[in-house]
Protein backbone atom coordinates (compact mmCIF):
# COMPACT_ATOMS: atom_id res chain seq x y z
CA UNK A 1 0.00 0.00 0.00
CA UNK A 2 0.69 3.54 -0.90
CA UNK A 3 0.93 4.57 2.95
CA UNK A 4 3.26 1.95 3.80
CA UNK A 5 5.91 3.09 1.31
CA UNK A 6 6.09 6.40 2.14
CA UNK A 7 4.82 7.56 6.11
CA UNK A 8 3.99 4.95 7.78
CA UNK A 9 6.92 2.32 7.84
CA UNK A 10 8.06 -0.17 10.32
CA UNK A 11 10.97 0.34 11.80
CA UNK A 12 12.53 -2.42 9.39
CA UNK A 13 11.12 -1.21 6.39
CA UNK A 14 11.62 2.45 6.89
CA UNK A 15 15.20 1.23 7.58
CA UNK A 16 15.23 -0.99 4.37
CA UNK A 17 13.81 1.97 2.39
CA UNK A 18 16.60 4.35 3.55
CA UNK A 19 19.14 2.10 2.38
CA UNK A 20 17.32 1.54 -1.06
CA UNK A 21 17.88 5.40 -1.43
CA UNK A 22 21.18 6.39 -2.64
CA UNK A 23 21.22 9.70 -2.00
CA UNK A 24 17.66 12.05 -2.26
CA UNK A 25 17.22 10.79 1.72
CA UNK A 26 19.32 13.60 2.32
CA UNK A 27 16.60 16.90 2.68
CA UNK A 28 13.94 14.16 3.79
CA UNK A 29 14.51 14.97 7.92
CA UNK A 30 11.00 15.94 9.21
CA UNK A 31 10.55 18.78 11.11
CA UNK A 32 12.89 19.05 14.69
CA UNK A 33 10.38 17.19 16.77
CA UNK A 34 8.77 14.94 14.60
CA UNK A 35 10.03 11.66 13.50
CA UNK A 36 11.90 11.60 9.66
CA UNK A 37 10.23 10.96 7.02
CA UNK A 38 11.37 7.59 5.82
CA UNK A 39 11.63 7.34 1.91
CA UNK A 40 11.04 4.45 -0.30
CA UNK A 41 13.68 4.32 -3.30
CA UNK A 42 12.22 5.50 -6.80
CA UNK A 43 11.91 2.22 -8.15
CA UNK A 44 9.68 1.36 -5.35
CA UNK A 45 7.38 3.58 -6.13
CA UNK A 46 4.50 4.30 -8.73
CA UNK A 47 3.01 7.77 -9.60
CA UNK A 48 -0.41 8.25 -10.97
CA UNK A 49 -0.57 10.50 -14.07
CA UNK A 50 -4.05 11.58 -14.97
CA UNK A 51 -4.05 13.83 -18.26
CA UNK A 52 -7.24 15.10 -19.84
CA UNK A 53 -7.67 13.95 -23.51
CA UNK A 54 -5.76 13.06 -26.10
CA UNK A 55 -7.23 15.50 -28.80
CA UNK A 56 -5.05 17.93 -28.13
CA UNK A 57 -1.64 17.96 -29.21
CA UNK A 58 -0.08 19.77 -26.08
CA UNK A 59 -1.68 17.45 -23.40
CA UNK A 60 0.06 14.26 -25.77
CA UNK A 61 3.22 16.27 -25.02
CA UNK A 62 2.66 16.52 -21.47
CA UNK A 63 1.84 13.13 -20.85
CA UNK A 64 5.47 12.23 -22.72
CA UNK A 65 7.23 14.65 -21.16
CA UNK A 66 6.18 13.81 -17.21
CA UNK A 67 6.26 10.06 -18.00
CA UNK A 68 9.30 10.34 -19.43
CA UNK A 69 11.12 12.71 -17.19
CA UNK A 70 9.30 10.55 -14.21
CA UNK A 71 11.09 7.03 -15.61
CA UNK A 72 14.11 8.75 -15.62
CA UNK A 73 14.30 9.61 -12.06
CA UNK A 74 13.46 6.01 -11.48
CA UNK A 75 9.46 5.99 -10.68
CA UNK A 76 7.07 3.53 -12.01
CA UNK A 77 4.38 5.67 -13.96
CA UNK A 78 0.74 5.15 -14.58
CA UNK A 79 0.02 7.13 -16.87
CA UNK A 80 -4.19 7.96 -18.14
CA UNK A 81 -5.78 10.23 -20.54
CA UNK A 82 -9.62 10.35 -19.66
CA UNK A 83 -10.99 11.26 -22.96
CA UNK A 84 -12.55 14.60 -22.04
CA UNK A 85 -15.07 12.58 -20.01
CA UNK A 86 -15.24 13.64 -16.21
CA UNK A 87 -16.70 10.20 -15.20
CA UNK A 88 -13.88 8.37 -16.88
CA UNK A 89 -11.19 11.02 -15.05
CA UNK A 90 -12.35 9.74 -12.29
CA UNK A 91 -12.68 6.13 -12.86
CA UNK A 92 -8.96 6.42 -13.61
CA UNK A 93 -7.69 7.95 -10.79
CA UNK A 94 -9.61 5.55 -8.51
CA UNK A 95 -7.77 3.03 -10.01
CA UNK A 96 -4.89 4.45 -9.43
CA UNK A 97 -5.50 4.59 -5.97
CA UNK A 98 -6.65 1.16 -5.77
CA UNK A 99 -3.59 -0.05 -7.53
CA UNK A 100 -0.74 1.73 -5.06
CA UNK A 101 -0.31 4.45 -6.63
CA UNK A 102 2.55 6.80 -3.96
CA UNK A 103 1.49 9.99 -5.65
CA UNK A 104 -0.95 11.70 -8.38
CA UNK A 105 -0.39 14.35 -10.73
CA UNK A 106 -3.35 15.27 -12.21
CA UNK A 107 -4.74 17.68 -15.27
CA UNK A 108 -8.15 17.69 -14.28
CA UNK A 109 -10.92 17.87 -17.09
CA UNK A 110 -13.31 19.74 -14.75
CA UNK A 111 -11.40 21.03 -11.70
CA UNK A 112 -14.28 20.46 -9.09
CA UNK A 113 -15.15 16.97 -9.80
CA UNK A 114 -12.38 15.18 -8.18
CA UNK A 115 -13.59 15.46 -4.42
CA UNK A 116 -14.44 11.98 -3.32
CA UNK A 117 -10.75 10.99 -5.55
CA UNK A 118 -9.17 13.37 -3.83
CA UNK A 119 -10.26 12.21 -0.38
CA UNK A 120 -9.17 8.70 -0.83
CA UNK A 121 -5.88 9.73 -1.94
CA UNK A 122 -5.76 11.94 1.08
CA UNK A 123 -6.63 9.33 3.44
CA UNK A 124 -4.28 6.84 1.79
CA UNK A 125 -1.74 9.56 2.42
CA UNK A 126 -0.89 10.27 -1.45
CA UNK A 127 0.09 13.94 -2.10
CA UNK A 128 -1.80 15.53 -4.92
CA UNK A 129 0.03 17.61 -7.73
CA UNK A 130 -2.13 19.42 -9.81
CA UNK A 131 -1.13 20.09 -13.54
CA UNK A 132 -1.15 23.27 -15.02
CA UNK A 133 -5.17 23.29 -14.30
CA UNK A 134 -6.02 24.34 -10.49
CA UNK A 135 -7.86 21.43 -8.64
CA UNK A 136 -11.13 23.36 -7.10
CA UNK A 137 -12.94 22.98 -3.62
CA UNK A 138 -10.95 20.73 -1.93
CA UNK A 139 -8.53 21.01 0.75
CA UNK A 140 -6.83 17.56 -0.89
CA UNK A 141 -4.41 19.01 -3.43
CA UNK A 142 -1.18 20.05 -2.11
CA UNK A 143 0.89 21.58 -4.72
CA UNK A 144 0.16 23.18 -8.44
CA UNK A 145 2.20 23.67 -11.03
CA UNK A 146 1.47 25.76 -13.83
CA UNK A 147 2.24 29.58 -15.81
CA UNK A 148 1.50 32.43 -15.41
CA UNK A 149 -2.46 32.56 -16.42
CA UNK A 150 -3.14 36.00 -16.08
CA UNK A 151 0.09 37.14 -17.90
CA UNK A 152 -1.02 34.52 -20.42
CA UNK A 153 -4.35 36.50 -21.00
CA UNK A 154 -2.11 39.27 -21.00
CA UNK A 155 -0.12 37.94 -23.78
CA UNK A 156 -3.03 37.14 -26.03
CA UNK A 157 -4.73 40.49 -25.56
CA UNK A 158 -1.41 42.29 -26.45
CA UNK A 159 -0.86 40.11 -29.33
CA UNK A 160 -4.19 40.83 -30.94
CA UNK A 161 -3.99 44.43 -30.40
CA UNK A 162 0.00 44.20 -31.99
CA UNK A 163 -1.67 41.71 -34.70
CA UNK A 164 -4.24 44.77 -35.51
CA UNK A 165 -1.33 47.08 -35.28
CA UNK A 166 -2.47 49.33 -32.28
CA UNK A 167 0.51 47.96 -30.45
CA UNK A 168 3.53 47.91 -32.06
CA UNK A 169 5.63 44.13 -31.39
CA UNK A 170 7.65 46.05 -28.80
CA UNK A 171 4.89 47.23 -27.14
CA UNK A 172 4.90 50.65 -27.98
CA UNK A 173 1.78 52.51 -29.64
CA UNK A 174 1.02 51.55 -32.90
CA UNK A 175 -0.41 53.54 -35.85
CA UNK A 176 -3.38 52.31 -36.12
CA UNK A 177 -6.27 53.58 -34.73
CA UNK A 178 -9.40 51.55 -35.20
CA UNK A 179 -12.24 50.88 -34.84
CA UNK A 180 -11.28 47.36 -35.41
CA UNK A 181 -14.25 44.69 -35.41
CA UNK A 182 -13.41 42.18 -32.94
CA UNK A 183 -14.91 39.15 -31.30
CA UNK A 184 -14.01 37.23 -28.00
CA UNK A 185 -13.20 33.77 -27.02
CA UNK A 186 -12.79 32.27 -23.69
CA UNK A 187 -12.08 28.53 -22.72
CA UNK A 188 -14.27 25.93 -20.69
CA UNK A 189 -15.57 27.58 -17.72
CA UNK A 190 -15.14 24.29 -15.32
CA UNK A 191 -11.43 24.99 -16.19
CA UNK A 192 -9.77 27.28 -13.66
CA UNK A 193 -7.51 28.63 -16.13
CA UNK A 194 -10.29 29.92 -18.79
CA UNK A 195 -11.21 32.97 -15.94
CA UNK A 196 -7.70 33.94 -15.46
CA UNK A 197 -6.76 34.23 -19.47
CA UNK A 198 -10.03 36.33 -20.19
CA UNK A 199 -9.33 38.59 -17.06
CA UNK A 200 -5.20 38.73 -18.34
CA UNK A 201 -6.50 39.14 -21.61
CA UNK A 202 -9.81 42.19 -20.79
CA UNK A 203 -7.14 43.48 -18.69
CA UNK A 204 -5.78 45.52 -22.10
CA UNK A 205 -8.72 45.13 -24.37
CA UNK A 206 -11.67 46.47 -22.24
CA UNK A 207 -9.53 49.94 -21.97
CA UNK A 208 -9.39 49.94 -25.84
CA UNK A 209 -13.44 48.32 -26.11
CA UNK A 210 -14.25 51.74 -23.66
CA UNK A 211 -12.20 54.22 -26.33
CA UNK A 212 -13.82 53.29 -29.19
CA UNK A 213 -10.24 51.24 -30.69
CA UNK A 214 -12.07 47.88 -30.59
CA UNK A 215 -15.55 46.97 -31.06
CA UNK A 216 -17.26 43.83 -30.22
CA UNK A 217 -20.25 43.86 -33.13
CA UNK A 218 -22.01 40.99 -31.57
CA UNK A 219 -22.32 42.37 -27.93
CA UNK A 220 -20.61 39.30 -26.60
CA UNK A 221 -18.66 40.55 -24.32
CA UNK A 222 -18.93 38.19 -20.91
CA UNK A 223 -17.08 35.06 -19.98
CA UNK A 224 -20.12 33.21 -19.74
CA UNK A 225 -20.87 34.63 -23.90
CA UNK A 226 -17.47 33.59 -24.67
CA UNK A 227 -16.84 31.11 -23.50
CA UNK A 228 -16.11 27.19 -24.93
CA UNK A 229 -17.36 24.03 -23.38
CA UNK A 230 -13.99 21.54 -23.36
CA UNK A 231 -12.14 24.30 -25.36
CA UNK A 232 -13.73 21.98 -28.06
CA UNK A 233 -12.53 23.33 -31.68
CA UNK A 234 -15.83 22.16 -33.39
CA UNK A 235 -18.09 24.21 -30.58
CA UNK A 236 -15.44 27.45 -31.78
CA UNK A 237 -16.52 27.16 -35.29
CA UNK A 238 -20.15 26.85 -34.64
CA UNK A 239 -20.07 29.84 -32.51
CA UNK A 240 -17.72 31.79 -34.79
CA UNK A 241 -20.29 31.01 -37.80
CA UNK A 242 -22.96 31.76 -35.95
CA UNK A 243 -21.38 35.29 -35.07
CA UNK A 244 -20.65 35.89 -38.70
CA UNK A 245 -24.30 34.92 -39.90
CA UNK A 246 -25.42 37.23 -36.96
CA UNK A 247 -23.35 39.97 -36.45
CA UNK A 248 -21.70 40.46 -39.73
CA UNK A 249 -24.30 39.72 -42.59
CA UNK A 250 -24.63 43.61 -42.87
CA UNK A 251 -21.11 43.19 -45.39
CA UNK A 252 -19.02 44.17 -42.50
CA UNK A 253 -16.23 42.36 -41.56
CA UNK A 254 -14.10 40.98 -38.59
CA UNK A 255 -11.43 42.14 -38.11
CA UNK A 256 -9.61 40.67 -35.11
CA UNK A 257 -10.56 37.55 -33.04
CA UNK A 258 -9.60 36.89 -29.57
CA UNK A 259 -8.96 32.54 -28.88
CA UNK A 260 -7.24 31.05 -25.42
CA UNK A 261 -6.22 28.35 -27.05
CA UNK A 262 -5.26 27.01 -30.13
CA UNK A 263 -7.31 24.47 -31.12
CA UNK A 264 -10.43 27.21 -30.71
CA UNK A 265 -8.36 29.00 -33.03
CA UNK A 266 -7.96 26.44 -35.34
CA UNK A 267 -11.72 26.16 -34.90
CA UNK A 268 -12.59 29.79 -35.48
CA UNK A 269 -10.35 30.01 -38.26
CA UNK A 270 -11.84 27.14 -40.37
CA UNK A 271 -14.96 29.09 -40.02
CA UNK A 272 -13.72 32.54 -41.18
CA UNK A 273 -12.62 30.59 -44.21
CA UNK A 274 -16.14 29.08 -44.75
CA UNK A 275 -17.25 32.27 -44.73
CA UNK A 276 -14.76 33.73 -47.54
CA UNK A 277 -12.62 35.48 -45.72
CA UNK A 278 -8.77 34.66 -47.49
CA UNK A 279 -5.22 35.44 -46.16
CA UNK A 280 -4.83 37.73 -44.46
CA UNK A 281 -7.37 36.55 -42.47
CA UNK A 282 -8.46 38.43 -39.35
CA UNK A 283 -5.65 38.71 -36.45
CA UNK A 284 -6.62 35.17 -34.21
CA UNK A 285 -4.46 34.76 -31.17
CA UNK A 286 -3.48 31.36 -29.81
CA UNK A 287 -1.92 29.28 -27.17
CA UNK A 288 0.28 26.22 -26.50
CA UNK A 289 1.97 26.19 -29.80
CA UNK A 290 0.35 22.95 -30.80
CA UNK A 291 2.19 21.89 -34.06
CA UNK A 292 -1.19 22.70 -36.61
CA UNK A 293 -0.86 26.14 -35.14
CA UNK A 294 2.52 26.51 -35.60
CA UNK A 295 2.16 25.77 -38.93
CA UNK A 296 -0.88 28.02 -39.62
CA UNK A 297 1.08 30.97 -38.08
CA UNK A 298 4.01 30.16 -40.55
CA UNK A 299 2.00 30.12 -43.63
CA UNK A 300 0.74 33.66 -41.93
CA UNK A 301 -2.96 32.03 -41.65
CA UNK A 302 -2.65 32.45 -37.67
CA UNK A 303 -1.13 35.44 -35.84
CA UNK A 304 -0.06 34.36 -33.13
CA UNK A 305 0.66 31.74 -30.26
CA UNK A 306 1.65 31.49 -26.31
CA UNK A 307 4.16 29.35 -25.98
CA UNK A 308 4.39 27.42 -23.21
CA UNK A 309 7.32 24.77 -22.73
CA UNK A 310 5.66 21.86 -21.53
CA UNK A 311 9.26 20.03 -20.97
CA UNK A 312 9.74 22.83 -18.04
CA UNK A 313 6.05 22.28 -16.61
CA UNK A 314 6.68 18.56 -16.35
CA UNK A 315 9.79 18.89 -15.42
CA UNK A 316 8.51 21.42 -12.11
CA UNK A 317 5.87 18.32 -11.76
CA UNK A 318 8.40 15.47 -11.39
CA UNK A 319 10.59 18.11 -8.97
CA UNK A 320 7.46 18.55 -6.96
CA UNK A 321 6.99 15.03 -6.90
CA UNK A 322 10.10 13.92 -6.09
CA UNK A 323 10.20 16.34 -3.40
CA UNK A 324 6.69 15.19 -1.44
CA UNK A 325 7.93 11.45 -1.83
CA UNK A 326 11.21 12.21 -0.37
CA UNK A 327 9.25 13.61 2.32
CA UNK A 328 10.12 17.22 1.71
CA UNK A 329 7.88 20.44 0.66
CA UNK A 330 8.04 21.46 -2.67
CA UNK A 331 9.12 25.06 -3.09
CA UNK A 332 6.75 27.53 -4.65
CA UNK A 333 7.12 30.78 -5.85
CA UNK A 334 3.60 31.64 -5.84
CA UNK A 335 1.54 31.52 -2.36
CA UNK A 336 -0.87 34.03 -3.17
CA UNK A 337 -3.12 33.68 -6.44
CA UNK A 338 -4.18 29.99 -6.23
CA UNK A 339 -6.81 30.03 -4.10
CA UNK A 340 -9.35 27.01 -4.67
CA UNK A 341 -12.17 28.09 -3.12
CA UNK A 342 -10.58 26.09 0.26
CA UNK A 343 -7.34 27.07 0.56
CA UNK A 344 -4.98 28.90 -1.38
CA UNK A 345 -2.38 25.96 -2.90
CA UNK A 346 0.72 26.71 -3.10
CA UNK A 347 1.97 26.85 -6.92
CA UNK A 348 5.61 27.27 -9.17
CA UNK A 349 4.52 29.34 -12.15
CA UNK A 350 6.77 29.83 -15.00
CA UNK A 351 6.96 32.01 -17.38
CA UNK A 352 5.28 32.58 -20.99
CA UNK A 353 6.53 33.55 -24.42
CA UNK A 354 4.40 35.00 -27.22
CA UNK A 355 5.36 33.74 -30.67
CA UNK A 356 4.79 35.85 -34.18
CA UNK A 357 5.69 34.10 -37.20
CA UNK A 358 8.82 35.92 -36.70
CA UNK A 359 9.66 33.83 -33.15
CA UNK A 360 9.32 30.24 -34.71
CA UNK A 361 12.43 29.76 -35.44
CA UNK A 362 14.57 31.54 -32.70
CA UNK A 363 11.53 30.36 -30.05
CA UNK A 364 10.16 26.99 -31.29
CA UNK A 365 12.62 25.73 -33.20
CA UNK A 366 15.86 26.46 -31.92
CA UNK A 367 14.71 25.43 -28.49
CA UNK A 368 14.27 21.97 -29.95
CA UNK A 369 10.48 22.30 -29.38
CA UNK A 370 9.70 21.78 -32.68
CA UNK A 371 11.76 21.18 -35.58
CA UNK A 372 11.45 22.63 -38.66
CA UNK A 373 10.63 19.53 -40.81
CA UNK A 374 7.36 19.15 -38.29
CA UNK A 375 6.55 23.06 -38.70
CA UNK A 376 6.50 22.73 -42.57
CA UNK A 377 4.58 19.80 -42.43
CA UNK A 378 2.25 20.93 -39.05
CA UNK A 379 2.52 17.33 -37.63
CA UNK A 380 4.84 16.04 -34.93
CA UNK A 381 7.07 13.18 -35.92
C1 LIG B 1 -5.93 24.94 -20.34
C2 LIG B 1 -4.47 25.14 -20.57
C3 LIG B 1 -4.26 25.70 -21.93
C4 LIG B 1 -4.94 24.86 -22.99
C5 LIG B 1 -6.36 24.53 -22.61
C6 LIG B 1 -7.00 23.55 -23.53
O1 LIG B 1 -6.14 24.44 -19.08
O2 LIG B 1 -3.90 25.97 -19.60
O3 LIG B 1 -2.87 25.79 -22.19
O4 LIG B 1 -4.20 23.69 -23.19
O5 LIG B 1 -6.42 24.03 -21.30
O6 LIG B 1 -6.36 22.31 -23.50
Amino acid sequence: MAVNKKLGLTALGAAMAIGLTACGGEGAGAASGEAPAATAAPEELTIGVSMPTQTSERWIADGNAVKSQLEEAGYKVELQYANDDIPTQGQQIDQMLTQGADLLIVAAIDGTALSSQLQAAADANVKVISYDRLIRETENVDFYVSFDNFKVGVAQGTALLTGLGVLNADGSAGTATGPFNVELFAGSLDDNNAGFFFDGAMSVLQPKIDDGTLVVKSGQTSIEQAATLRWAQETAQKRMEDLLTGSYADGSKVQGVLSPYDGISRGIITALQGNGYTTPLPVVTGQDAEIASVKLINDGVQSSTIFKDTRELAAQAVTAAEAFLEGTEPEANDTETYDNGVKVVPSYLLPVETVYKADIQSKLIDSGYWTADEVAKGQSD
